[in-house]
């Protein structure tokens, strides 16, 4: 008996097994999930597929803890783990009931906590597609504020945990974004490439949704990407009513509605009364769709926590209204799911319109745009970007780490976790309770203490050379220029860790102490150039920070290698004076590339210029007063958390006495130092052999003692002419065109002009004119931004509001810390050249910003020699750098021994006539003393074969190009990129040496 017959032996057995605990279910056959599970509709009628599902935020009025355990009741009634203790009950003993799951952090934990009994009665239920998970991302992320890594990150890490439990009949087909406050074209191209069939939303402009429903268009093919990659179409669909039930319909213990009362004896007997109200609905509804199937939301926020209560309702409403069948009504109601409705609306047909922009801003109703999200918590918002970029480092060391079989501290997980929730649509966007906020800084700082325990490791593997254990590596407070490693020694060892699969080169700072001069030895013990440089003024005088730092020790990194690390030296200087550069007065900085000049007046930016060419423009930060109000009626909505609603179209000036300047000068670095008030300043600085302009702001705390909300903005006005047209990025990828008081796909009234004209901008923002200049700003966070006024871009980078704008959120965004109000630093870059040389910047330099290199220290007294002796002073993870155009998006390790991997093309079509065209990467040989035994494409979610996906087909309006196929141009290892393109494999690594 070889091994073989063995294994089907217990495959026998165990489809027995199978069989026996299904047989008092006849009707329906186990493992037979998909579409095929799918109840059939009925010809000639409206057929109404219900859908009962629970919307659960991951953290919103009460921490992600509380709502899984159902705590602090007072606050809201919810609690996920008896929803699904309650729903899996309601499901096992019907089989015609059917309800959806989204969001796998609460999935994942209410799982861990069953016995094997509930776990083989829920696997059956999935197996026969009576309980259906739907998304299936850690959360239901945000679509205007949440970077792409982020949202492939955490859409994987739902996906494979769904296919690690329950294999291929637990794969999400449907994207369901119900509550999200806008939804953006990356996003949906995102989802088509992990190879969802389609996608439901609930959130879109007032005007759009009128349109859409008159003409019938609530369903569409969203064409998602420029790229010539042949799968960024998607099925899109706009629900009826929100994810909310008809009104009347709700059946929850939360609701007051009535319930359906059907002993005729009784005198409060209804059927009929409801059973005609709720087709009226259903007819209503079918008049707004293109078709005859329709679907509605039966559910709403942590809704079937007595999920008995929602089915015995809906049980009777089916039951009673397809009685009605006999005496000629056309509807049929039945159970259903959105990809049993999806695949319905497939089989019918038809030719579905088209769509290729995006749908921000979103406005409620004329007087709510959802645009001040964009900036809400600028601090938070900054704090997840810097731990995406720690987390991507922190995957990269530990599945170096793993390569090597070594052991390492450090929980991955714990950051995963964090990062998965807090893409959730009340955490990136600003838009939850204060307490919760501070429950969410908490969560991100373990998962960061948990990176660092990793990088640690990493180090102590990777940099010792015998055996003497690398001395204890410390990390510290760059964003406050904060240091204690640094400030209080005066020799110790930098690491710089590059996760970019390119050799660059770096400026790292770090605070230092003063008094003592300081030289940096490079890997090899060579001084390298260094200058010492004041720290600003408001910098040192940030709320929170302990340093007595003063200054900062500057050098370029040179040469990082790709995934690798290098160590500087830094010691003390023997001799000399105080080499900290002294302030001048001088009205202009510059390198050979660029020269910034000041207005000696005003103090603020005049002009700019780069390579020779001159551009005149100003650079100031300004104010919109929050409207404030009760929002008793539409116009009396006031600025909040989610609504940015300024009073009055102009900005205003800054309160300031003239804005007062210092300059310093230096070989490496020059610097202005502009401070307007005790609240806004900003360092403006150029380094050496950079074409860019930095801006280093610091803004707050934002005074409301006027009782005045406040929203800061900062503008920069040239004389461009850009005919009303702006651009800004999508999810840090795509661009898209945006024009002032224009959508593209409806008639739009200008009710809001500042508000309506604000766009999140995650990378770049930029204007152009015909003749080829280009002004462009990256940003190091989300933000909201505009170009109100031709040649100019705003950016608001911090607000105050002192009133709730009555979205549910209950508080005004009016954020303290340290005992005031909420001080935020931050970073521009200001590009400005003609079109593709901006274009080229801005592809690197957005992801320079993003991935700066991890920085740790190591004090110690050993000489170079000493300390080369013991401990190499580079090294790198992989063997030689990828292409420029590329980047190495995603390197981690999977259960079972073996690695994900994602490449990305950075260029979109047409940006650059170099950059942008088709490139191939070898992967052969790419981890030295490893080789590829198989690498396997996956959609993007890493949970599926790309072999396997086989999505459904649509009729567009207008019908995509077809690109070839792809599966052919696999020639693993070399892997062929269009422009934008991310492709996914999982890798086996086998050791050769
Ligand atoms: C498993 O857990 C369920 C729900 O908590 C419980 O009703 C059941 O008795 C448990 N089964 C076993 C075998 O422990
Ligand atoms: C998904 O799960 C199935 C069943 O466990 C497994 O065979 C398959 O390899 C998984 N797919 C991926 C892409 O990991
Ligand atoms: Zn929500």
């Amino acid at each position: 008996m070889g091994i073989n017959t063995v294994l089907k032996l217990v495959c026998v057995i165990l489809m027995v097994e199978i069989i026996h605990q299904s047989s008092a279910r006849p009707s329906i056959r186990a493992d037979n999930c998909g579409y095929q599970t799918c109840p059939l509709e009925k010809e000639g009628f409206i057929n109404v597929h219900l859908v009962a599902h629970t919307h659960d935020d991951a953290g919103w009025l009460k921490t992600v803890d509380q709502y899984y355990y159902g705590a602090r009741s007072q606050i809201q009634e919810a609690g996920v783990q008896y929803i699904i203790d309650s729903v899996v009950d309601e499901l096992k003993d019907h089989p015609d009931r059917r309800f959806i799951y989204v969001e796998m952090a609460f999935f994942s934990r209410w799982w861990e906590e069953q016995n094997e009994s509930t776990k083989s009665i829920v696997r059956e239920l999935v197996n026969q597609g009576r309980l259906e998970f739907i998304n299936g991302g850690w959360c239901m992320n945000d679509e205007a504020t949440a970077y792409y890594v982020d949202i492939i990150d955490q859409m994987s890490l739902g996906l494979i945990t769904l296919n690690d439990t329950f294999g291929e009949c637990g794969r999400p087909r449907i994207a369901w974004q119900i509550d999200p406050f806008g939804h953006s074209r990356e996003q949906a191209n995102l989802f088509a490439e992990m190879g969802y069939d389609g996608l439901f939303f609930g959130r879109l402009d007032h005007e759009d949704k009128r349109e859409r429903t008159t003409k019938k268009t609530m369903e569409m093919i969203w064409k998602a990407s420029n790229s010539p990659v042949n799968q960024s179409s998607l099925f899109t669909a706009v629900n009826y009513n929100l994810y909310q039930p008809p009104p009347g319909f709700c059946f929850d213990i939360y609701c007051n509605d009535e319930p359906i009362i059907d002993d005729p004896k009784s005198k409060d007997y209804n059927v009929e009364q409801r059973v005609t109200d709720f087709l009226n609905y259903c007819e209503e509804q079918a008049n707004a769709y293109a078709t005859d199937s329709i679907l509605l939301t039966m559910g709403s926020d942590f809704h079937y926590q007595d999920a008995n209560v929602w089915f015995k309702n809906m049980d009777k409403l089916i039951k009673y209204a397809n009685a009605r069948q006999t005496e000629g009504s056309r509807f049929n109601l039945f159970y259903s799911t959105p990809s049993c409705y999806t695949k319905a609306l497939n089989d019918h047909a038809v030719t579905w319109p088209t769509k290729t922009d995006d749908f921000f801003p979103y406005g409620s109703d004329s007087h709510a745009y959802w645009t001040g999200y964009f900036t809400s918590r600028p601090a938070s918002k900054y704090m997840i970007r810097q731990a995406s970029n720690l987390l991507q480092s922190c995957k990269q060391m530990d599945a170096t780490l793993a390569r090597q079989g070594a052991t390492k501290a450090g929980d991955l997980f714990t950051m995963k976790d964090a990062m998965g929730i807090m893409q959730h649509h009340d955490a990136v966007t600003g838009t939850e309770k204060q307490h919760v906020a501070e429950d969410y800084a908490l969560l991100l700082h373990k998962g960061v203490e948990e990176c660092r325990k990793i990088q640690t490791s990493y180090y102590e593997k990777e940099l010792v050379l015998g055996n003497t254990p690398l001395p204890k590596v410390s990390y510290c407070q760059l964003n406050i220029s904060q240091c204690e490693p640094s400030e209080t020694n005066n020799q110790f060892v930098i690491n710089v860790y590059n996760s970019m699969a390119l050799e660059v080169d770096r400026y790292i700072r770090v605070p230092v102490a003063s008094g003592t001069n300081f030289r940096v030895l490079d890997t090899l013990g060579n001084t390298m150039p260094s200058q010492s440089i004041p720290i600003a003024e408001s910098v040192k005088a940030l709320p929170g920070r302990v340093s007595t730092a003063t200054r900062e020790l500057v050098f370029l990194a040179r040469q990082l290698p790709p995934l690798g690390s290098k160590s500087y030296f830094v010691q003390p200087e023997p001799s000399g004076e105080d080499e900290t550069i002294e302030p001048e007065n001088k009205s202009s900085i510059s390198n050979e590339k660029v020269s910034v000049e000041i207005d000696d007046v005003t103090g603020l930016i005049k002009s700019v210029t780069v390579n020779g060419k001159t551009t005149p423009l100003k650079q100031e930060f300004l104010w919109y007063a929050s409207k404030s109000g009760d929002n008793s009626e539409a116009d009396k909505r006031a600025s909040g958390a989610y609504i940015f609603r300024p009073e009055g179209n102009d900005p205003l000036a800054m309160p300031s006495s003239g804005v007062r300047t210092t300059t310093y000068s230096g070989d490496l670095v020059q610097e202005i130092h502009q401070v307007y008030n005790p609240w806004v300043s900003q360092t403006i600085r150029v380094y050496k052999g950079q074409e860019h302009v930095e801006l280093d702001w610091v803004v707050g705390p934002i005074p409301v003692e006027d009782g005045i909300g406040k929203e800061i903005i900062s503008r920069i006005s040239t004389d461009m002419v850009s005919k009303e047209t702006f651009y800004t990025d999508a999810n840090g990828r795509q661009t898209l065109e945006r024009v002032l008081d224009v959508r593209e796909s409806y008639p739009y009234t200008v009710t809001e002009p500042v508000a309506a004209n604000y766009y999140p901008v995650n990378s770049h923002i930029f204007v152009k004119d015909s003749i080829g200049n280009q002004m462009t700003v990256l940003v190091d966070r989300p933000q909201g931004g505009s170009s109100l006024h031709d040649g100019e871009l705003e950016l608001m980078v911090h607000r105050r509001c002192l009133y709730d704008d009555a979205f549910g959120v209950g508080e005004a965004l009016n954020e303290m810390a340290y005992g005031t109000g909420l001080v935020v630093r931050g970073t521009h870059f200001l590009i400005l050249g003609d079109e593709t040389n901006s274009m080229k910047l801005t592809r690197s330099l957005s992801h320079e910003l993003y991935k700066q290199p991890q920085i740790s220290f190591i004090p110690s007294t050993l000489s170079y020699q000493e300390w080369s002796a013991l401990y190499k002073t580079e090294y790198q993870s992989i063997s030689r750098t990828l292409p420029n155009n590329v980047n190495l998006l995603t390197l981690e390790t999977l259960a079972g021994g073996k690695y994900l991997i994602r490449l990305e093309h950075i260029y979109d079509v047409g940006e650059d006539p170099i950059l942008s065209q088709t490139v191939t990467v070898s992967l052969e040989g790419l981890f030295p003393g490893f080789t590829i035994t198989s690498a396997e494409e996956t959609m993007l979610g890493g949970n599926q074969f790309k072999k396997d996906s086989n999505r459904l087909i649509w009729n567009a309006a207008s019908p995509e190009r077809k690109a070839g196929h792809q599966m052919g141009e696999v020639r693993i290892p070399a892997v062929l990129l269009k422009p934008m393109e991310i492709r996914s494999f999982i890798l086996t690594l086998v050791r050769i040496i």
